[in-house]
């Protein structure tokens, strides 16, 4: 967000409310509904979920306990066991769900397919049997690089089906990036494609996983999907095609039940410091948290059809494609490429060809759209929408407003999600038939969270004041520790505020009450609602022979949110050119992925630093930024380092 984004945000007084033919269909339609619900899911935390866990999961045997909580450590439902993926497939048969889509997808070529849910069933059982005929069962670490294709969602359940667990990692990855995941949570098998389509050509992805497997001595078997028939070289005994595979198999499986904990999947996040960490998400809580949270925000109903542009890569295509939404028996619309492949209005054009009826996507998505013009938009009636949604990074008022008039045609209610890959479920949210918005807040808690802005100190800071993001209770989607180190989950989350979960995020409350997302405090970095530390792309800068030391920053992005601006200083002898600036933003993608690349690269003699050798990343955020230089710089080692960066503005 720009500063004067931030100033916009903090004069904003608009409020938009729910339209009362909305509030009479709404799953929950009323203020007083709301907070009858939210008071008991905060002061009976325990009876609330024990509700919510009996009237929307299928289990196996009952649980005994609701929750058992040592902070940091957080046991949901124990005692119960469940299948996640029969709680997403199998319940829906049977039923009149049967012959209902479960996934529409529109490939970027044009191809569409339908999957009722007695075929995924049928998808899923397949794939299932492969994993047991290949030995990867319970607790086994699959790892999937695959396109949007409806086989990256059947490999996913086919996991959860067999209780092995999934590691998404999201298709844009370096082959480095790939190789560090795998090997980091010991991946047995690697499921990818032989390529998927973006802007009208092959993306290819399996010379990447043949890339990361040679250094990954984890790896047994890669499972190849055939999407795009590009040439493809396949190992024998290692690789094997998901068709070929598929073909021999029976189409039906008997799940086995799971413990409640039992983990499910391991979704790696960049954090400040170090490596991309290993987020660990378990079975009944985290399904109940996305179940939940689906059924109210995005106010599910049978006929809907639902739209979320996220890649299953992230946490958003987890919760909000895949786990929340087919629990629900909801129809998911899902998209492979490109937004403006072949033209700007492929979004508003798939709304109009599959009557889409609830759009989720992200604020750096809708200032893109804004920037492409209107007249993409006014080509289509986008008349089946009802409802949207905005996540993964603060929305400025203005794109608000533009979604609000232009998509939402001033009669959808826009829910404004706060979460993280870390929560598991949304967190902050409005409720569609409930909340009166302000353009740019994420409004209220939803149930059985409690979030509150505070100081050092973890005092409360007066509304009006900003402060830092804590959740003070324990929810049933939360992170229960990150994959082989749980003293870094420990200390990440948990220490700031012993035994509360600390968000990274700074927020405050306005007096009304609302929540206002500032953005991250830490060292991670929000490029186009994707998450990025500081800390990666310094290191991979450094593992340049050429470099001797690098500092990355944010700067305030109108698109983007934040661009990336890398400081470097080469070693001695090296001439700086701008060969050397590609060269150097190559290396980055390479090291990390296309999303990693440095916009800018700025030489420099030398970097600012504390008298302790700290970099002063907040000066260069400033420089970066094309600010003077202001605030504290007593505890600066050399000013004239920041005179001569600032001199080459
Ligand atoms: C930011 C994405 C403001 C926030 C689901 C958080 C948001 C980080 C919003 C998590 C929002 C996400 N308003 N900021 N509605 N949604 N963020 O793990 O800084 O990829 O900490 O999860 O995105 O990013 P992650």
């Amino acid at each position: 967000m720009t500063d004067q984004t931030i100033t916009s945000v903090s004069r904003e007084k608009r409020v938009f409310g729910p339209s009362a033919e909305f509030q009479r269909q709404a799953n929950l339609g009323s203020m007083a509904a709301y907070k009858r619900l939210y008071r008991e899911s905060v002061n009976s935390p325990e009876k609330f979920w024990d509700r919510q866990a009996k009237d929307l999961l299928v289990w196996r045997k009952p649980y005994t306990d609701v929750l058992k909580w040592k902070a940091p450590h957080a046991k949901w439902f124990g005692g119960g066991t469940l299948n996640v993926a029969e709680n997403c497939i199998d319940r829906h048969l049977g039923t009149e769900r049967e012959n209902k889509a479960a996934l529409i997808f529109e490939g970027e070529p044009g191809d569409v397919r339908t999957i009722t849910y007695r075929q995924l069933y049928f998808e899923v059982s397949r794939l299932a049997n492969v994993f047991t005929d290949l030995g990867v069962g319970k607790g086994d670490r699959v790892a999937i690089y695959m396109p949007m294709v409806p086989e990256a969602v059947f490999a996913m359940l086919a996991c959860a089906r067999v209780g092995a667990i999934h590691t998404v990692v999201f298709g844009g990855f370096s082959a480095e990036s790939l190789k560090d995941r795998i090997i980091d949570c010991g991946a047995k098998l690697v499921i990818t494609a032989d390529g998927g389509w973006r802007r009208g050509k092959v993306f290819p992805l399996k010379p990447t996983v043949d890339e990361a497997v040679a250094k990954a001595k984890c790896v047994e078997h890669v499972l190849v999907h055939q999407r795009c028939g590009n040439e493809v070289p396949m190992r024998a005994k290692r690789d094997i095609w998901w068709h070929e595979a598929t073909a021999e198999v029976a189409n039906t499986h008997k799940a086995k039940a799971f413990t409640s904990e039992h983990p499910l999947f391991i979704l790696y996040t960049s954090g400040s410091t170090g490596k991309p960490k290993g987020v660990l998400h378990t079975s009944a809580g985290y399904l109940l948290g996305s179940k939940l949270s689906s059924k109210y925000v995005f106010d599910l109903k049978e006929n809907d059809r639902y739209f979320c542009t996220a890649d299953i890569g992230w946490i958003t295509g987890h919760s909000y494609v895949v786990y929340g939404l087919l629990s629900n028996g909801a129809t998911v619309f899902m998209y492979e490429g490109a937004p403006n492949q072949p033209g700007p209005d492929r979004f508003w054009d798939m709304i109009d060809r599959h009557g889409v009826t609830i759009f989720y996507t992200a604020p750096t998505a809708i200032r893109a759209f804004m920037k492409w013009g209107d007249e993409h938009v006014k080509k289509h009636s986008l008349k089946s929408l009802r409802l949207l949604g905005s996540v993964g990074e603060p929305i400025n008022p203005e794109a608000w407003m533009w979604y609000h008039k232009n998509i939402g045609k001033k009669k959808c209610p826009i829910v404004d999600t706060w979460w993280q890959t870390e929560t598991g479920s949304i967190m902050i949210t409005p409720l569609p038939g409930v909340t009166e918005c302000k353009p740019g807040s994420a409004t209220f808690p939803f149930f059985g969270v409690q979030p509150k802005v505070v100081d050092d100190l973890g005092h409360e800071v007066p509304l009006g004041s900003a402060g830092k993001l804590i959740i003070a209770q324990p929810w049933p989607s939360m992170l229960r520790t990150l994959w082989g180190d749980d003293k870094r989950f420990k200390e990440t989350y948990f220490s700031d505020f012993p035994g509360i979960y600390f968000t990274g995020d700074g927020a405050r409350r306005d007096e009304d009450g609302y929540f206002w997302i500032v953005g991250r405090i830490d060292d991670v970095l929000n490029i186009s609602g994707h998450r990025l530390g500081t800390a990666e792309v310094e290191s991979a800068l450094v593992a340049h022979p050429k470099v001797a030391e690098a500092a990355a920053v944010g700067r305030p992005d109108d698109l983007k949110g934040q661009s990336l601006v890398v400081f470097v200083t080469v070693k001695s002898g090296i001439e700086v050119s701008d060969e050397l600036k590609a060269e150097l933003r190559n290396h980055v993608g390479k090291e990390i992925g296309a999303i990693a690349k440095p916009d800018e690269v700025r030489f420099a003699a030398a970097l600012p630093k504390t008298r302790s050798g700290k970099i002063m990343r907040r000066i260069l955020k400033q420089i970066a930024a094309g600010q003077l230089v202001k605030g504290d710089t007593t505890t600066l080692e050399d000013f004239s380092v920041v005179a001569a960066l600032q001199a080459e503005d």
